[in-house]
């Protein structure tokens, strides 16, 4: 008996082993530290929000205040309300797709859809594809639902994409599952209509799963030609797609997010969210069937001043001596490498890292920016343009003076 309570209290105050392995998220981490230094009265700029400082659409509100005095405040289905998962399944065929509802399943924000996505996929120790720079939870989710990264770094040289022969190179018998994300946090490329069609030949040949993130597909600025996987039939059968509502409609708050698959994924998936969270918000799912069927202007209107924001910002780096940014074609972050700066000091204190350069950049200018570090990417900083142009031309006044005074 006294053995096993030695046993119990060793245990009761620590973490799980499961827990320590994975690390929190890094981008939230620098909003934290905003706020902390916020509250203590220091007036910082933040480009670190992974968000779009728009509120959300008035028609998008409207109907969820309408769903709450209707009385839509009660459980739904486990995978969405019906006619949200159709009217996902049209904006998704629009994109030349052919997907039922019944391939849809609306979950709480489409870091969740990955997440369900991964389980429903992964079994221990099945190797997951992940190109560098990545977003910052994708392995710390790859790694909870028991698979292993193999990350494939891509350079400035190759605009931070990844080449069919690094595919070859890194596939073995153990692949699962490649992730796309394009357009990608944090570096803003966009791959072409070629480039996905070679990567998804390759995905068909070696019976690789891809997971494609689309999540800023809706935030591209120059005229590419590209498209979702949606519309490569070929594929379709070994697609996880995942979009959802926070960054195309100003959504953030509102948790909503889909995986769109063949059946037996979604089924899958399904299963994983039934024990978790259930479905998603009774009213954000009403909300997000109004952003689907609300005109277009808006969403234009918030597309044109990210563009806007986009050209003066990496207009405004492209100009900064030792500042080497390959300009981002969607989503709303810029990712320039700041490795020239590596090794020089200002008032005693030397930049060894992009941790360090981010850390100066707070304390001498007063601008939150998220590490490369993050991203799996130490060379770089990435900054993000979701906040005011005000706000920006004041950050990038201050960014290149305090860069200025490294020597
Ligand atoms: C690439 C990428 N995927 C997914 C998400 C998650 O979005 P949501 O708010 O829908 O969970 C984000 C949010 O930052 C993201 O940048």
């Amino acid at each position: 008996m006294a053995t096993q309570n030695v046993a119990f209290q060793r245990k009761a105050w620590q973490a799980s082993n499961y827990s320590q392995n994975i690390e929190g998220s890094k981008t939230l981490a620098v909003t934290a530290k905003v706020a902390e230094l916020r509250r203590q009265g220091i007036e910082v700029i933040s480009l670190g929000a992974g968000e779009p400082d728009f509120n959300t659409p008035a028609a998008i509100c409207e109907a969820a205040i309408r769903a709450i005095h209707d009385g839509q405040t009660k459980y739904t289905p486990n995978a969405g309300i019906f006619e949200l998962r159709q009217a996902i399944a049209e904006f998704l065929n629009a994109m030349g797709g052919d997907y039922a509802p019944e391939e849809i399943l609306v979950s709480n924000g489409a870091k969740q859809s990955i997440v369900n996505a991964l389980f429903a996929t992964l079994d221990v120790g099945d190797e997951v594809l992940l190109p560098t720079p990545y977003w910052t939870s994708y392995p710390e989710q790859i790694k909870m639902a028991g698979g292993t990264c193999v990350f494939l770094p891509t350079s400035a040289n190759q605009h931070y994409k990844i080449h069919l022969e690094q595919l070859e190179e890194a596939a073995t018998a153990k692949t699962k599952l490649l992730i796309l994300n394009s357009p990608s946090n944090p570096t803003g490329m966009v791959y072409t209509k070629d480039e996905l069609e070679a990567i998804c030949h390759f995905c068909l040949e070696h019976d690789i799963l891809i997971l494609s993130d689309e999540i800023y597909i809706q935030l591209i600025y120059d005229a590419i030609e590209t498209g979702s996987l949606a519309s490569f039939p070929e594929i379709r059968q070994q697609l996880l797609l995942v979009n959802g509502f926070s960054k195309s409609h100003a959504m953030t708050g509102w948790r909503l997010g889909y995986l769109a698959a063949k059946t037996p994924f979604i089924q899958a998936a399904m299963k994983i969210q039934s024990h978790t969270t259930s479905n998603a918000c009774s009213i954000s799912q009403y909300a997000a069937l109004a952003a689907l069927n609300m005109p277009e202007d808006e969403l234009k209107l918030m597309k044109d001043e990210f563009k806007r924001r986009r050209d003066y910002t990496a207009d405004r780096l492209s100009a900064m001596p030792g500042i080497e940014l390959v300009r981002p074609q969607g989503a709303f972050y810029l990712f320039p490498s700041v490795e020239q700066y590596f090794g020089r000091s200002a008032d005693g204190i030397v930049i060894h890292s992009a941790m360090d350069l981010s850390q100066y950049l707070l304390d001498a200018a007063r601008i939150a920016v998220v590490p490369g570090e993050a991203f799996g990417a130490p060379g770089n900083i990435r900054i993000s343009y979701a906040t005011s142009m005000e706000n920006l031309q004041t950050a990038m006044d201050r960014m290149e003076e305090a860069l200025h005074r490294l020597q």
